[in-house]
């Protein structure tokens, strides 16, 4: 058996997790949160493991996950709103019509988060729950008018819910108002109805994978040609997300002519004390708000607030993908979790502490005697890219996934992409195309872009920019790497390449 890889004990500086506990029902997962006060609720992950990696989490010894609770990822259409499970990811509101149509801002806000690959395992949920100012779908829930669902077990053992408005659910800075042993269920999400339209904004240092300067959400509720009710809730501008009284007042009775769309931005800016901070000081962020309250209503007196909306985004996952039943209830280091990687059966212990990169790399690859290490590790933070794997049909940044949550499940890597002697199409517009400089992002790419080809396998340029939105090249060799995806497409097209 091979020895397994020295991980960089550097970045290993966080509270290692001994035990993950599977909830199947959301009784159980309040039973297991009552029994364990130090434990903590575990759905996609992202926030928390990097929480845990930089000891920013309260040290907790027990995660008890989520993801196999029946209904917790499903969202439900009714007459006046939709009520979107905690266990509903980014990427299965951006993948889901219906939203784009009836909560507009809030696809708008899923669409700009992280990469298709972080969109595949966060939840808004999760993103609620973690509380930053800088969360962006916290604004367009906020203007939305969305309510939180929260669960917990009453004295009689039965469930108890409440309900609170989105704009009370954050006293404080990285705070909400979840008391202990208490689960966010859903979230109820107000329909735009007739007369009501709504946009997101964001304003980043870059493009893609950037923390909000500022991000806030518009929802205006028009009677013919006046304004009924508005709402402006700005986020990464103060301590939490929160909504702006002046601008409602400002507007209400209006027409949004060009005249009530300045005085309104120049309502906004002067009515909040924003943040200086390393992305931007309290001026910078004063004139961007106003400038993005301009625009925004502009875009809405015009009609155009959908306009931005791309055509088909990639989700690079697989619609209605089925996630696999969990083999082991309880995950400890001593369990052996089956996990199928690249078309086989791995067997391996120490999935309760490590992430799916690192078992992958090391524990996985030891047990089955076979080489796991072409996923890299970037950032160990989700931002590079890296780490790319698909996990259950869907990309994945591996380095933000608890490798206990993969049980049962499936993986491929970049050692599953092609073999030597039969290389993927990709794999080869790579090789022809001179796409590789140092090659230490490849793996990720080459996951990446196959499995875009998968999902389009004839994609635009915009929809080969928004996939590979989640990988960064330090060579910055994009150019070649785009037009290797077009040659793979063309391939695979013309039946040069399988
Ligand atoms: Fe996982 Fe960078 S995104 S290592």
């Amino acid at each position: 058996m091979s020895a397994p890889v020295d991980l960089h004990v550097v970045q290993r500086r966080g509270q290692p997790i001994s035990k993950v506990q599977r909830a199947k029902t959301l009784m159980e997962a309040l039973e297991f949160l009552r029994a364990d006060s130090g434990a903590r609720p575990l759905a996609g992950g992202t926030d928390l493991l990097l929480d845990l990696a930089r000891s920013a989490a309260d040290n907790p010894q027990t995660l008890v996950d989520l993801s196999a609770i029946a209904g917790l990822a499903e969202i439900a259409d009714f007459d006046d709103a939709f009520v979107i499970g905690a266990g509903v990811t980014h990427a299965e509101i951006v993948a889901d019509s219906r939203l784009t149509v009836s909560a507009l801002p809030l696809a708008q806000a899923c669409l700009e988060i992280g990469s298709p690959q972080l969109r595949n395992r966060a939840t808004v949920a999760g993103n609620i729950a973690s509380a930053s100012p800088a969360n962006d779908t916290i604004s367009a829930l906020m203007a939305l008018d969305a309510d939180i669902e929260l669960v917990s077990l009453g004295h009689g053992d039965e469930i108890e819910t409440r309900a609170i408005p989105i704009s009370q659910f954050f006293p404080a800075f990285r705070q909400t108002v979840i008391e202990p042993g208490e689960l966010i269920r859903a979230i109820r999400v107000p329909k735009l109805q007739t007369g009501a339209r709504g946009i997101w904004m964001k304003a980043g240092l870059r493009k893609n994978q950037a923390i909000s300067v500022v991000h806030g959400a518009i929802v205006v509720d028009l009677d013919g040609e006046q304004v009924a009710n508005a709402r402006l809730a700005l986020g990464s501008v103060g301590p939490t997300v929160a909504l702006v009284a002046e601008f409602g007042e400002s507007l209400v009775g209006s027409s949004l002519s060009r005249d009530s769309i300045e005085a309104a931005a120049s309502i906004a800016a002067a009515s909040i004390e924003p943040i200086s901070d390393g992305r931007g000081s309290a001026d910078y962020r004063r004139s961007i708000v106003k400038t993005l309250v301009r625009r925004g209503l502009s875009a809405l007196a015009d009609r155009t607030e959908a306009v931005m909306w791309p055509a088909n985004p990639p989700t690079l996952s697989t619609p209605g993908a089925v996630r696999p039943a969990p083999r082991n209830d309880v995950v400890t280091d001593d369990t052996t979790v089956e996990v199928r990687v690249n078309n086989a059966q791995v067997f391996a212990p120490s999935a309760a502490s490590q992430t799916l990169l690192d078992w992958l790399r090391s524990t996985a690859g030891a047990a089955a005697e076979r080489s796991l290490s072409g996923v890299k590790e970037g950032c160990a933070e989700g931002e590079c890219g890296a780490c790319t794997v698909v996990l259950n049909g869907s990309a994945v940044m591996s380095c933000l996934v608890s490798a206990a949550q993969v049980d049962g499940g499936s993986v491929v890597t970049v050692e599953g992409i092609g073999a030597s002697k039969e290389l993927h199409a990709v794999q080869e517009a790579f090789i022809d195309e001179f796409a590789v400089q140092c090659g230490y992002c490849i793996p990720g790419f080459i996951v990446a872009a196959a499995r875009l080809l998968d999902e389009y396998p004839d994609p635009s340029n915009e929809q080969i920019e928004h996939a590979l939105s989640g990988n960064l090249c330090r060579c910055t060799g994009y150019y070649p790497m785009f037009e290797a995806i077009r040659e793979a497409a063309r391939a695979r097209r013309d039946g040069r390449s399988s």
